[in-house]
């Protein structure tokens, strides 16, 4: 996810959860043509990233088939193709969800890549441009041309990120296909609903709940394998380590000054669910230096294990 899901945001979450297949954050075809210098970082990855899947958007199937190469000679193990984001500054250039409405560019691209590499190729996009059921004719032609697995999430682009997911038309789309595999996507925020989600579909995928509670990712997994809900839900004393973790990793990542402004937001994500939170939360957003974050965080540590305060939902 764009902005979230850089290197040290995937390190943090595959720690929390070994088993979660991470994605880094859409990257730009024509980036990586253009400018690859810059661009390439966003596909830098350490380790413990692996089996990790790069995305990738654009709208020309060269373009596409530079970047494949391009990832070649670093040991990743799928690309996505971004189909589905948005945001007017990509499908006025028709790429993202601009997609949906030329289906045999679609296509032509998702061809190309299959050709080119011999990683899985795999595609994320949503119910549709209008209406919630053309991604069943849509992922055929996905199918046809070897793509591995089609994630989608259950909005249309009209509705942008409003309203619920509806998942109906995921289960439709799986049985409609014969091998490439169905990822649902779409407000998964606990175990439970994953569980009440999942039907026949091969598997979810978790999006903006992770946000702040990486743990998501876990509790996701293991209500899935064992098919009862199970809660992975540390306290914010338990969550402080890892939080100074994630910053140490982002300013090694980004530098300092960067990486303690890109990192505000999600120590703002961290610090919820706990009286005192908003406070915390409001000194933590304005944080320049990691020294300040640590000395918040250890104060805050003193504080609430002084008053041992228990979880609320402020
Ligand atoms: C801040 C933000 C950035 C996102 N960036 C991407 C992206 O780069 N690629 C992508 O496929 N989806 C992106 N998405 C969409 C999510 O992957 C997901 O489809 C959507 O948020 C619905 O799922 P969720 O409720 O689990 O978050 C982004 C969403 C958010 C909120």
């Amino acid at each position: 996810m764009e902005h979230y899901s850089d290197s040290p945001f995937r390190q943090i979450v595959r720690k929390a959860s070994p088993e979660t297949v991470v994605y880094t954050e859409f990257i730009s075809v024509d980036g990586l043509k253009y400018n690859p210098k810059k661009v390439s970082k966003k596909y830098s990855y350490d380790p413990i990233e692996n089996p990790l899947i790069v995305q990738l958007f654009g709208g020309d199937p060269d373009h596409f088939v530079n970047a494949v190469k391009m990832l070649e000679e670093v040991d990743i193990a799928g690309i996505d193709i971004n189909m589905g984001c948005p945001a007017h500054r990509v499908v006025k250039c028709q790429y993202g969800a601009a997609l949906i409405q030329d289906a045999p560019q679609a296509w032509k691209i998702a061809e190309a890549c299959v050709k080119a590499t011999d990683r899985p190729v795999t595609v994320k996009t949503r119910l549709g441009w209008a209406k919630n059921d053309e991604v069943i004719e849509f992922s055929k032609g996905f199918e046809q041309v070897g793509v591995k697995a089609i994630a989608i999430h259950g909005r249309t682009y009209k509705q942008g990120f409003s309203g619920e997911a509806d998942w109906e038309p995921m289960y439709k789309t799986k049985e409609a296909l014969s091998e490439m595999k169905v990822i649902g996507n779409g407000d998964i925020n606990c175990g439970q609903f994953a569980i009440d989600k999942i039907g026949n579909l091969d598997g979810v995928m978790v999006g903006h709940h992770t946000f702040g509670n990486p743990w998501l990712l876990e509790e996701v997994h293991r209500s899935l394998k064992t098919g009862k809900e199970v809660q992975i839900r540390p306290s914010f004393i338990e969550k402080i380590p890892w939080i100074l973790e994630h910053c140490d990793l982002q300013v090694d990542y980004k530098g300092e000054e960067i990486g303690v402004r890109e990192i505000r937001k999600q120590l703002g994500e961290y610090t919820k669910g706990f009286d005192g939170a908003r406070e915390l939360r409001s000194r933590l957003v304005r944080v320049d230096t990691l020294a300040q974050i640590k000395e918040i965080l250890q104060e805050a540590q003193e504080t609430l294990s002084c008053l041992q305060i228990e979880p609320s939902d402020s």
